[in-house]
């Protein structure tokens, strides 16, 4: 077995009304005032952002408002974050919304605490080596950014969408109440779902059986049969409070490491998927669902066992020992039959609306290639015809 790390030091305050104790604890982590940062109309037609004000000036804290984060986080966004907090001497941020708000948030907390210009990290041109403290109250379950080491962002001109990842984007703490995911659109609760499965599936899907454990693999497999009994369940009833609690659980340790080490994770889907919500400014766990498959069939005859193993493990289907391929087909056409049955699309004209023409194709594996410096995947390399191949084949 490989050597490996585990690190996720954000504290977790999971339950019904746990919001209210946000101005302590924001005290606690030595804010004095703080960027409370949040996206569009959600949070404040909840009431939530008024009952996270309230527990801040409980506190004896300041505060200063910042909204406005969208889907898919825009770098313009963070600018005006790190401008705002340094004009206002914040030096705590608190991010109140889902992953993009989050991942806005960690951005500007860089912004706050490195030199120069922010982008610079995200294009990999210079190392983070600070962060002011973040902490997170979530609404959606989905991305994991309340126990990750990551943040995306995407930089209006180009539209270019860049990940990174360092040991200083964790949040301090986060606060998880699975009521404030109530008031979720069933595409956005559906969307969140499949982001959290394929967390887990990037994960799962190893080629060498040196990086896997059989108590990592059995979690993986539980947490993707939990997530789409509940995922159904929320579906028909967004207030069933047991069914978004484990939805909303699964989503922090689908991308805390608990179900792999993301180092050993493929992560092609991910990779292809970013470039599809940059451009066309899309869900991502939608384009997760909509390259997955084609992705699978792609690279499955690397390691069929390990897509077998899924097949079997996860969807009780019976294996076919004189066959492991045909196994292993049978569990990536029972993993699509989920999307489409949660309404997700497993294409990308049913994603945006049209076929992707040839250009976008190009420009699409260019920009996912890091213009032409990289390959993606560990299960299997992918190189730019590879990612070209995969968003035809998915188009
Ligand atoms: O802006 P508001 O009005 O709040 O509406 C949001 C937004 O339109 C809405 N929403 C959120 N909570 C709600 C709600 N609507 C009603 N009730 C609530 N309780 O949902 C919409 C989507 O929100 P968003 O934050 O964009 O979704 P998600 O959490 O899926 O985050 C997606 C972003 O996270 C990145 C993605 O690439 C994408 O940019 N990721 C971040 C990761 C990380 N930092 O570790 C890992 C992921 O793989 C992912 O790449
Ligand atoms: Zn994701």
């Amino acid at each position: 077995m490989d050597n490996f790390g585990f690190h996720a030091p954000t504290q977790v305050i999971f339950g019904k009304g746990t919001e209210a104790q946000v101005g302590a604890l924001c005290k606690e982590y030595g804010a004095h005032k703080v960027l409370v940062h949040f996206g569009g109309s959600s949070a404040k037609k909840s009431g939530l952002l008024d009952r996270v004000c309230a527990s801040l000036t409980a506190a004896g804290l300041e505060y200063v408002l910042l909204g406005g984060v969208v889907p898919n986080p825009l770098l313009s966004k963070v600018y005006e974050g790190i401008e705002l907090g340094k004009k206002e001497g914040i030096d705590f941020i608190l991010a109140v919304g889902g992953g993009s708000v989050i991942d806005s948030s960690k951005a500007i907390a860089y912004g706050m605490a490195n030199e120069g210009d922010v982008w610079d990290y995200y294009a990999r041109k210079k190392t983070i080596t600070a962060s002011m403290p973040v902490a997170s109250v979530l609404t959606m379950a989905a991305a994991g950014s309340e126990m990750s080491n990551a943040s995306v962002i995407t930089k209006d001109e180009g539209m270019l969408k860049r990940g990174l990842s360092t040991k200083y984007a964790y949040c301090k703490f986060s606060i998880l109440n699975p009521e404030l995911t109530y008031t979720l659109p069933a595409y956005q609760t559906a969307s969140g779902c499949t982001d959290i499965m394929v967390h887990t599936l990037e994960r799962y899907f190893l080629n060498n059986d040196c990086k896997a454990l059989a108590i990592t693999d059995s979690i993986a497999e539980q947490l993707l049969k939990n997530v789409m009994r509940n995922c159904r369940v929320a579906l028909k009833n967004p207030t069933d409070y047991d069914a978004r609690a484990e939805i909303m659980w699964c989503s922090t340790l689908s991308h805390n490491d608990t179900t792999g080490d993301r180092s050993f994770g493929d992560w092609a889907c991910h990779q292809l998927e970013h470039e599809l919500s940059g451009m066309f400014g899309i869900a991502h766990g939608a384009g997760l669902a909509a390259v997955w498959g084609t992705w699978a069939r792609y690279v499955y005859k690397e390691n069929p066992a390990r897509f077998a193993k899924l097949a079997v493990n996860v969807f009780g289907i019976p294996c076919n020992y004189d066959d492991i391929e045909a196994t292993a087909l049978k569990g990536i056409a029972a993993m699509e039959s989920f999307f489409r049955h949660i309404g997700m699309p497993t294409d990308i004209h049913t994603l945006i609306g049209k076929e992707l023409s040839e250009t976008e194709i190009k420009e699409l594996a260019y920009k996912c290639s890091f213009m032409q410096t990289r390959t993606i995947g560990q299960f299997k390399k992918l190189n730019l015809e590879d990612m070209e191949n995969i968003y035809r084949l998915a188009k």
